[in-house]
């Protein structure tokens, strides 16, 4: 039983093979799938997904790489598309200042935008955070989460970024960073935060855990970073397996 919290199986590189993975990802013991939108045609390929499979909810919005050259009817569409019936969150959205040639006021005028939709429409949000850790905090601060709340993905921050955000209502999501042997500092932030705020996660098709490293990353390999976090914390895998899973129903509202 795992729930992979943070998901791209849209992506063009399950393109020829999508129904064979999706059954070896069911095999491998997932029970939920959150497919997260990264641009506004992912966002509809990813709700086309949640249909498709009962196993797999939906995000809608707009990746920071791509929110500059979002427009207001942008955020009209994210609205109708966040009504459809397995949409639970807004994201990926947030800030990635990892390129020199990025537009940061435009990224954060849209990651602002879409917060306030969230807000609007009383939804969890999903946050990208690369390289931007005290903008993005800035940003998320200016929001209510205590009751709607929200993750940041794949993080990446420090352990007093990571307590922060869980008093202002965020979950904290690892991803297969967390399996690799030189992530000191993120193995001591996974083994020391409140187990019942840390979901799991494979942002497939990157960031595959250390074993699978170089090759396509899928959802089936969630076990991998449900197991790294048992071992950081002295318990068995499937207890923080259900654990993580019950967190992510809880934030995403699910059954
Ligand atoms: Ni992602």
């Amino acid at each position: 039983m795992l729930f992979d919290s943070h998901t791209h199986l849209d992506d063009r590189k399950f393109d020829s093979d999508r129904d064979e993975v999706i059954k070896e990802i069911i095999d491998a013991g997932v029970t939920y799938a959150l497919n997260a939108g990264a641009d506004m045609d992912s966002s509809k390929r990813a709700i086309a997904l949640s249909k498709e499979y009962p196993f797999i909810y939906a995000s809608v919005g707009v990746h920071p790489s791509d929110a500059a050259y979002m427009t207001d009817e942008d955020i009209d569409t994210l609205r109708a598309l966040a009504a459809e019936e397995k949409v639970v969150a807004i994201g990926e959205i947030g800030l990635d200042y990892h390129y020199d040639n990025t537009d940061k006021p435009a990224q954060k005028k849209w990651f602002d935008r879409q917060m306030r939709l969230a807000a609007e429409l009383e939804m969890p949000v999903i946050i990208h955070d690369r390289e931007a850790h005290g903008d993005c905090m800035e940003i998320l601060s200016k929001y209510d989460l205590t009751k709607t709340g929200g993750v940041l993905h794949c993080f990446s921050g420090s352990l007093e970024m990571a307590l922060k955000a869980i008093k202002m209502g965020m979950y904290i999501s690892f991803a297969g960073p967390v399996t690799y042997k030189n992530s000191v500092n993120l193995k001591e932030i996974a083994a020391s935060l409140p187990l019942e705020r840390i979901l799991i996660e494979t942002d497939s098709p990157y960031l595959p855990p250390g074993a699978y490293r170089g090759q396509r990353n899928t959802s089936a390999y969630v076990g991998l970073v449900a197991e790294e976090i048992a071992r950081l914390r002295g318990m068995n895998t499937e207890e923080v397996a259900k654990i993580t899973l019950e967190n992510a129903k809880r934030l995403f509202k699910i059954g």
